[in-house]
This record gives C-alpha cells, structure tokens and sequence, in this order.
C-alpha cells in the first residue's frame, strides 16, 4: 500500500520527537495505519543543527511555507510555532490547496482556528491538532469523539506544564521562581518566550479550545480572564500547605445562562481534590458530561514524547482516513456567548 507521506515543517524538541518516534515505533504504527507513514520533506531554521536524529534522508526545503505545496507530500505538519508569521501562512495554503494540516500549535489555533476550520471543511481537508492541548493526553479526542454525545456543563485542568512544574518545584524544595523556571527551560517544556508560560496566555490558548470543543461556542481567546504566576512565592505556597492546599495554576471555563466565563489564574487547591496531585510538568483536564458524569484525563502535557506522541497519532487518524470537523460540529455551527464574569458562575464547587 502506498505510505502516507509527511512534509514537516519545524525541527525543534518536538519535530525531532516526530521522526524518532515514526523510527521506534514504525511496525506498530504501519499496522494501525493500514500503511506506513513516512517523512519524505523537512524544513527548519537550521540545518546543520545536531537534533540527534538522521535527517540526511529527506528532502531539505529552505522556504516553509513552500511545504504546502510539496508535491510529494499527502500531509504538513507544521510545528514552527507562532500564532501567525509562516505556520498560519503554511496552514492556509495547505488547506487552501485540499490538503492534510496536523498542528501543535495552540495560539495559532486559539486566534485563528475558527477560520482554519471554515477553510479546512470548505476544501475537504483534515485539520487536526491533538498536540495543541495537555501534549500527551488525548483530550481533544476525548472530547471531540469520546463525549460527543455530551451536553458539557464545564471544563477546567492545569493545561501548563512549565507552571506546574514551577509550582511543585517551589513546594517541595521552597526554591526561587526565576531559579526553577531556568530548569524547565532547560528541559524542553517551556515555551520559546517564557512568558507565555508563566503569564498565562499559554493555558488561556488551550482552555479557549477546550471552551469551544465542550460548548460548541466559538473560540474566545480575547475574552479569557487571565492572571498568570509571577507573583505567586515560595511563602505563599507553604501556608497554603499548612491550610490543606496546594497553588496550582488552573483554567476554568463553564457555560451558562448568563455565558461563556472563562480563567486562568493561581488556584487553592484543596489536597482532597485530584488536580492537587498533578505534579511536575503533568497536566489534567476534568470535564463534566450530562450523561457520562465527570471525566479527568491526566498525562504528561509538554516535551518532546508525548507531543510527539499526539502528533503521530492524527497522523495515523488521516492515514485511517478518519476525521471530520475540526472543532467536534462544522464551523459555522458554533455560537457565539457573551463573556460571563466570575460574578455570573453558579458558585459550582470544583
Ligand atoms: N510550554 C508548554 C507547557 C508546552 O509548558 O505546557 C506544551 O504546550
């Protein structure tokens, strides 16, 4: 049977994972393909870059967004980064051209993804982007498919590895932020401006696509509320501790009568709470289902494994020839709410 072949776009942590993990688990992923997926172009800003894997045997493309129309290639994924700049110019001529677009990036899809949708289901393409949110944790399948068939009162979780791991580091050992954050830098999980991570904005650009997959609302990344963890201190950790706490940096979005409320923010998080015992770079997600009652998925929600894990996996759905609306309903479906502030919540505990 012929491959599925892949032009990827970005060589960073999590491209490099791409194409060790198509080599380790090859055999495996072929079967469950029905065919073999294979990289056949790459691009990257470097190309004498050590990645510490083999990419003397694809083709070498200097202009990214030239990937979209690789004649070779049935899928780009694109993993550059940036919400716009070349992965938004790749991901609309690639699907501007009929073509499979498989993302991990999540500002790219919290500020453009609804008219990336519109155009991907205009043209048949498949728009997928599983790696955009919690890395590892199927929670865009989750939603989209597993609890599809849901009225889903409220989503919340810790979408934010570098913060978690920030936040537990200075629990335990009661170490500096700046002293930790240098850490998780230095283990691939940060982003590439720290500030998204700490700020915020990052967990706010997947908590709006959570929003939009668990209420068929339209993404509305400008009205998520967010206070990031920069001022949170080693002090303030250990008496929440004393009081049965733990600080945990968590998004909550919820529809309701009065619309669409939306945070990010510093959390007290009772010990008793299951969120509380997300540690290190993990991240979780708790939605609650009409029918199938409250889910919580957990996995590791940064680094180059379990992005590059979700990645391969929507490659292995288009392989399968298995999708359909990006955002779980076609694009023109989803409603509009008003922001709710916090003053409109229904007071829920978590
Ligand atoms: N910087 C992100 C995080 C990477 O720390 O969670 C995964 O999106």
């Amino acid at each position: 049977t012929e491959p599925l072949k892949i032009a990827l776009a970005g060589l960073g942590t999590v491209g490099a994972g791409v194409i060790r993990l198509l080599d380790a688990n090859r055999d495996l992923i072929t079967r469950r393909a029905g065919r073999p997926i294979e990289v056949v172009a790459v691009s990257a800003r470097d190309r004498a870059k050590d990645r510490g894997v083999d990419i003397a045997r694809f083709e070498w493309v200097d202009d990214t967004t030239a990937l979209a129309r690789h004649p070779g290639a049935d899928v780009v994924v694109e993993l550059v980064g940036g919400s716009d700049g070349p992965a938004l110019t790749l991901a609309r001529a690639t699907l501007d051209g009929g073509r499979a677009f498989v993302t991990a990036n999540k500002a790219m899809i919290a500020h453009h993804g609804l008219d990336l949708a519109a155009l991907a289901e205009e043209r048949s393409a498949p728009l997928k982007y599983e790696a955009a949110v919690a890395g590892g944790i199927p929670v865009i399948k989750g939603l989209r498919e597993g609890a599809a068939a849901n009225a889903l009162s409220q989503v919340y979780g810790i979408l934010n590895g570098t913060c978690n791991f920030i936040l537990t580091k200075m629990e335990e050992e009661g170490r500096d932020f700046a002293e930790v954050l240098a850490e998780a830098q230095a283990l691939g999980f940060a982003e590439a401006d720290p500030s998204f991570d700490i700020d915020g904005v990052d967990a706010a650009h997947k908590l709006s696509i959570l929003s939009t997959l668990a209420f068929g609302t339209a993404l509305a990344f400008d009205d998520v509320a967010i206070t990031g963890i920069r001022h949170v201190i080693a002090a303030d950790i250990a008496e929440a501790k004393a009081l049965g706490y733990r600080v945990r940096l968590v998004g909550v979005a919820e529809a309701g009568p009065n619309g669409l409320f939306q945070r990010v923010h510093p959390l007290l998080v009772p010990t008793a709470h299951p969120l509380s015992h997300v540690v290190g770079s993990l991240n979780a997600v708790v939605a609650e289902g009409n029918f199938v009652g409250r889910l919580f998925f957990q996995g590791r929600g940064a680094g180059d494994g379990p992005t590059a894990s979700a990645v391969v996996a929507d490659l292995i759905d288009i392989a399968r020839g298995e999708y359909g609306p990006p955002f779980a309903m076609p694009a023109d479906q989803l409603t509009t709410l008003p922001p709710a502030d916090a003053g409109d919540r229904r007071g829920r505990a978590y």
